[in-house]
């Protein structure tokens, strides 16, 4: 049986040349055993014809909030709640700059607000147009609501300029669908537990100890450990990233409310992903008054080693826990990594080195090598942090199965 079969699937068409392969999309869909509910901008109708959909798809298709003659009224709401996922395929850049900043002035951005399933983006556009900041923001936004964009390729494009702004071919989209059904209940039934952020330790109530941790990594993590079934639990420290939806996020500030909080949540969890730069030490007696500036005492401030988080939690890992841990190096990488899988007790260790442009602290990016217990070492190229989780997690789905 195909991933898609009896799978409820919108398929969002908006206004550009693409459209014509949104047909092609739209009969392979069905032929996946797929329901398919064609929603259309004013403008996509435009490129292609609701009669050509209608037939094809065996659904009066959708576009406007009301049948002018009968005065029906098409629920957005109600669509949003029926399908598995939306599929957005083409994605003008104006409909891209409308779902990332909620301008609903059409049937399909509204239901795209209302949907509470897996969306897919496949932006088609001029390369000048794919390229503007603006395009790149509003895919960013995209992005961080959990939405899966499918990259549009390079070649010839409508306006005969050659770039990247093609929408991907219609079997390659039908393939990403039939990937994440066929994945996402991978972890289903189980606990993850993941550490993100730094921690900062208070030196007094103005001042801390910290470090460059945006959490970036840690919450996609848990964004992809959740999208794959998990039932994830998210300790972190400061950080002004958007936590994923549909995860149990618990705040935390220093070292020892991290160790807490997880305490808690350890003994339940079968996987553990101690992503968390955690700062080694804290200051030994916080202030609680603003040191001021003339006192001499600011000159030196003594400092206590903190717990180790994922060490302390190795040592009492039952059988059937998956731990994973990150090794952030400048020096002795692969070495360090390997000390670290013992030290802690780790299955897996995430080596990244802050000598790799495009690594480690505040960027988008990682570039990773994964250390495994049964002696695998892969290493990635350099990738999107998301794309670097959802690899992360396929190791761990990967070593659960076959240790
Ligand atoms: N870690 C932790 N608690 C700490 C320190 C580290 O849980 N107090 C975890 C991190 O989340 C990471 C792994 O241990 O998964 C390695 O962290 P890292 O900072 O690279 O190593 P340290 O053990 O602190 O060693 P060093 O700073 O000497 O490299």
């Amino acid at each position: 049986m195909n991933a898609l079969t009896g799978k409820h699937i919108i398929l969002g068409i908006t206004g550009g040349i693409a459209a014509y392969k949104s047909v092609v999309l739209l009969r392979l869909l069905i032929k996946a055993g797929a329901e398919v509910q064609v929603v259309i901008t004013p403008n996509g109708k435009q490129f292609i014809t609701p009669v050509t959909l209608s037939a094809l798809s065996g659904k009066p298709v959708v576009s406007e909030f009301f049948t002018a003659n009968t005065g029906e009224w098409h629920s957005h709401v109600d669509l949003g709640l029926w399908a598995d996922a939306m599929v957005i395929a083409p994605a003008t850049a104006s409909s891209i700059g409308k779902m990332a900043n909620g301008i609903a002035d059409n049937m399909l951005i509204t239901t795209y607000l209302s949907a509470k399933c897996p969306v897919f983006v496949a932006p088609a556009m001029d390369l000048d147009m794919m390229a503007h900041p603006s395009t790149c923001r509003n895919i960013k936004l995209l992005k961080s609501y959990g939405n899966h964009i499918i990259e549009p390729s390079e070649g010839e494009l409508a306006s005969h300029l050659v770039g990247k702004g093609r929408m991907e071919e219609p079997e390659n989209i039908v393939a990403a669908l039939e990937h994440y059904f066929a994945t996402c209940d991978d972890l289903k039934g189980l606990k993850a537990l993941v550490t993100a952020g730094p921690t900062y330790e208070r030196i007094d109530p103005v001042r801390f100890i910290g470090n460059f941790s945006t959490g970036k990594m840690g919450y996609a993590i848990a964004e992809s450990l959740r999208r794959r079934g998990a039932e994830v639990t998210l300790v972190s420290g400061p950080t002004v990233v958007a936590p994923p939806q549909g995860v149990n996020l618990i705040k935390v500030e220093s070292a020892s409310q991290m160790l807490s909080a997880c305490e808690k949540e350890f003994d339940c969890c079968d996987i553990a992903v101690w992503t968390a730069a955690v700062a080694d030490y804290a200051p030994a007696c916080p202030s609680e008054r603003k040191i001021k500036r003339e006192k001499e005492a600011v000159n030196s401030i003594q400092l206590v080693m903190n717990p180790d988080i994922a060490a302390t939690l190795g040592k009492c890992r039952k059988d059937g826990q998956t731990l994973v841990g990150f090794a952030l190096e400048t020096d002795n990488g692969e070495e360090n990594a390997r000390r670290k899988l013992e030290s802690k007790n780790l299955d897996l260790v995430v080596l990244n080195s802050l000598a790799d442009p495009g690594a480690g602290f505040a960027t988008d990016t990682n570039r990773i090598t994964i250390i495994s217990r049964l002696g695998d070492m892969m290493v990635f190229p350099l990738k999107d942090k998301s794309e670097v989780a959802d690899d992360i997690v396929n190791e761990i789905i990967y070593f659960r199965k076959n240790k």
